[in-house]
């Protein structure tokens, strides 16, 4: 469905994106998982048209669409939910809902809206309440709920699950999956990359810009590198002594001192 050739991105100078080659498929949940900084929002901005990439291609349902703008991607379907759930807060549920399906001309709007609120029932309950009183997980399910109105072909998510509640992320997580099982294609960029890589089929890891790896889920999951770097594991240090005798912080995993902060050339 969507296919990403060398594409980079710069903010003036700054190279932001290099070289990513990546691909989601039909029917897939795709991941980016990054630290902060690696790029994952310029992703997005990148292929739904409000940054253009400065080489490389982008190809949505076999048409190139990297200098096409935002707009017009929307009407192909591809629909970015950003980051920090930007609602129009002193609009009420149903009015950002209608905004969602502002390009349509079809009739279906009406039977969609009774569809979203089907999944989203905490969203019919509030429906004429002002967005901006909802909590921030309600917040949350509005904007992807609104994304649906767009009868996307392909949902990308900016971090959903950003600020809430580990029973909310579990919520919203569950949504995602339910809305692929639906027919909606995913890309899904998330903080909490353990609950990423479990409801998505594959991932890719970005690092400066840099896609580093990329694999099936259960592969990311397994990997070592990925379980230091973004699934907590290397939180866990304890004070050890490193080659040069100085006092260091070890990992616990495999007591080995991955890197000596005290030694001015990182003495392991
Ligand atoms: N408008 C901008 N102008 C200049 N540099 C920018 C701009 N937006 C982002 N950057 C830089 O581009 C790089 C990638 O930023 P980006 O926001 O894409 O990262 P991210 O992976 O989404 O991070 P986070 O996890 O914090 O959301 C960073 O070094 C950032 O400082
Ligand atoms: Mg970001």
């Amino acid at each position: 469905m969507l296919q990403l050739h060398d594409v980079s991105t710069y903010y003036g100078q700054i190279r932001a994106l290099e070289w990513v080659n990546l691909e989601v498929r039909t029917g897939e949940i795709v991941t980016v998982i990054g630290a902060n900084g690696a790029g994952k929002t310029t992703l997005l901005n990148t292929i739904c048209g409000i940054l253009s990439p400065k080489h490389g291609e982008i190809v949505f349902a076999g048409k190139p669409i990297s200098n096409r703008q935002a707009e017009a991607l929307v009407q192909l379907g591809i629909c970015h939910v950003p980051e920090r759930r930007q609602v129009f807060s002193t609009m009420s549920v149903t009015d950002n809902l209608l905004l969602g399906a502002y390009h349509r001309r079809d009739k279906q709007v009406q039977p969609d809206m009774r569809q979203v609120y089907e999944l989203f029932p905490i969203l019919e309950k509030r429906r004429n309440q002002m967005a901006g009183t909802l909590s921030g997980g309600e917040q949350q399910m509005l904007a992807i709920a609104r994304g649906m109105m767009s009868r996307p072909k392909l949902l990308m998510l900016d971090e959903p699950s950003v600020g809430l509640a580990p029973l909310m992320v579990r919520e919203i997580l569950h949504i995602v999956a339910d809305l692929r099982a639906r027919g909606t294609t995913i890309l899904l960029i998330e903080q909490n990359a353990r609950a990423a890589l479990q409801v998505a089929d594959r991932g890719y890891v970005l690092e400066t810009g840099r896609v580093v790896l990329s694999g099936t889920a259960k592969e990311l999951l397994a990997d070592e590198g990925v379980q230091k770097a973004y699934l907590g594991k290397s939180n866990r240090l304890q004070l050890a002594r490193c080659r040069a005798g100085l006092t260091t912080y070890a990992c616990v995993e495999d007591k080995s001192i991955n890197s000596c902060v005290m030694c001015p050339n990182g003495n392991k």
